[in-house]
């Protein structure tokens, strides 16, 4: 039999306990397709002694990640999380040290994906990812090597699996946000801090990092304006369903010459069309290639099992020696796109505004939308309540999404506005 393929494993929460397991289940079968036996010869964590679901007494325990790095190791596997801390500090000193790195890391790669990319490249070693991005969805290859042979102009999908679980759940079984996050929660989709789910930042992160593999970037992360889904209510929701659609947390990317726009809202998209029928903790993503045409892969986009095994294949990978540039082309040759102005761009609008229910409040806002030239689909007012706070939701025809930005800013300067629009 080969030499086996050592790993240190940093983190033993959702992932790295989900790591271990499949591991532990499925070493025979790993072993045949990495060509050697995987083993693991040391973890790491905060707290030796919590119970982890998983039989650890085979491995040597280091008090701290960077304890790892003195085991007779081939490559570190990073699933502690964070930005920065002990995960940025560990996978930095394992390539330094020219120890390939596995990591499920999205916060991390996309502020600092072009430093590490740079030191993992000039020392010769991986940095590998594919768990960062769309949980079990293996699209970090299926970019990278699947549509090589393509330019991609546009990418788009569900890219946060708590945010689609939240709004799946709300939609069907009428549970209230904070319930149905806790769930998310418990289940193990959430990040440590949930607000990274639920403010877009997660999803951002994961976007800058498609949008560097399929576009040949810097991943940019701070050019990236992500809207989440904490705004959105049961009543919108509700709205959407009457009106034929779904609220998605969407996310998008489109190059065009040197610019590059990306973006992460809640969109609204046709309940019965292939984003709609995207539900629960699954996300997806679209890519459209030259050659190629459309590509779509969905699956599993958070949990311990699906994280695990994007791990697992990038481990497998590394012992049969295939490493790649780590956003396809080699970092140096990274182009630094230029932001493009989504004030550029048209869009509808779904508006939905809480005012008061008192005589001409229409005519005020119908002034408001009349004045930057914002046509109206559709209008509805749901109840009656004078005197009182109500809800009016709006559909606009496509208009300028500045004009639109400027409305939002009247129309929140409104006496009868009781909520921000
Ligand atoms: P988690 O359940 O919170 O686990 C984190 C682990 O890291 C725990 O074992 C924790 O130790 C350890 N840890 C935290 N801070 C540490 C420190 N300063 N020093 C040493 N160990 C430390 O997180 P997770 O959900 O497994 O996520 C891990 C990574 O995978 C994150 O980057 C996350 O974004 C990414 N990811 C997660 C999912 C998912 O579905 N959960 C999917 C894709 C990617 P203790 O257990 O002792 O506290
Ligand atoms: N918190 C993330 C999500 C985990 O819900 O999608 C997977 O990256």
């Amino acid at each position: 039999m080969s030499e086996p393929f050592k790993i240190g494993v940093a983190g033993l929460g959702t992932v790295g306990a989900g790591l271990v397991a499949l591991l532990q289940k499925n070493h025979d079968v790993i072993a045949a397709r990495a060509g050697r036996p995987i083993e693991i010869i040391a973890v790491s964590a905060r707290d030796k002694n919590k119970n982890r679901g998983v039989n650890l007494s085979a491995y040597a325990w280091a008090d701290r990640p960077e304890g790892l790095l003195s085991h007779e190791i081939d490559c570190i596997v990073e699933l502690v999380g964070g930005e920065k801390g002990a995960a940025f500090d560990l996978v930095s000193s394992a390539l330094d040290q020219k120890k390939h790195v596995v990591t499920a890391n999205k916060a991390m790669l996309a502020h600092h994906g072009m430093v590490l990319a740079e030191k993992a490249e000039g020392n010769g070693v991986a940095l590998a990812y594919e768990a960062a991005v769309a949980g079990g969805i293996p699209i970090i290859k299926a970019i990278r090597e699947g549509l090589a042979g393509n330019r991609i102009s546009r990418l788009y999908g569900i890219l946060n699996g708590t945010c689609n679980y939240i709004l799946t759940e709300m939609r069907e079984t009428g549970r209230a946000y904070d319930d149905v996050l806790a769930e998310a929660q418990r289940l193990g989709y959430a990040e440590a801090d949930p607000s990274f789910d639920v403010d877009g930042i997660d999803a951002a992160h994961k976007l800058c990092l498609l949008t560097a593999l399929a576009f040949g970037v810097q991943p940019d992360f701070d050019s990236l304006q992500a809207k989440g889904i904490s705004t959105v209510t049961a009543v919108d929701i509700s709205f959407a369903s009457e009106l034929g659609y779904k609220i998605k947390l969407l996310c998008m990317a489109e190059q065009s010459g040197d610019k590059v726009l990306q973006s992460v809202e809640p969109r609204l998209v046709r309940a019965e069309g292939p984003v709609g029928s995207v539900e629960g903790v699954l996300n997806a993503v679209y890519a459209q290639g030259d050659f190629v045409g459309p590509v779509v892969a969905e699956g599993p986009g958070a949990g311990a099992g699906p994280t695990a095994s994007a791990v697992m294949a990038d481990i497998i990978d590394l012992a049969r020696g295939n490493i790649r540039p780590v956003f396809g082309v080699p970092a140096r040759d990274l182009q630094k796109a230029s932001p493009a102005d989504i004030a550029e761009k048209t869009s509808r609008f779904y508006l939905r505004l809480n005012v008061l229910d008192v005589p001409g409040v229409i005519a005020d806002v119908s002034a408001v939308l009349r004045d930057e030239k914002i046509s109206i689909e559709t209008l509805t007012q749901r109840g009656r309540a004078p005197g009182q706070a109500v809800d009016v939701v709006m559909v606009t025809h496509e208009v300028n999404c500045a004009a639109m930005e400027r409305a939002l800013e009247h129309l929140n300067a409104l006496e009868v506005m009781q909520d921000k629009p």
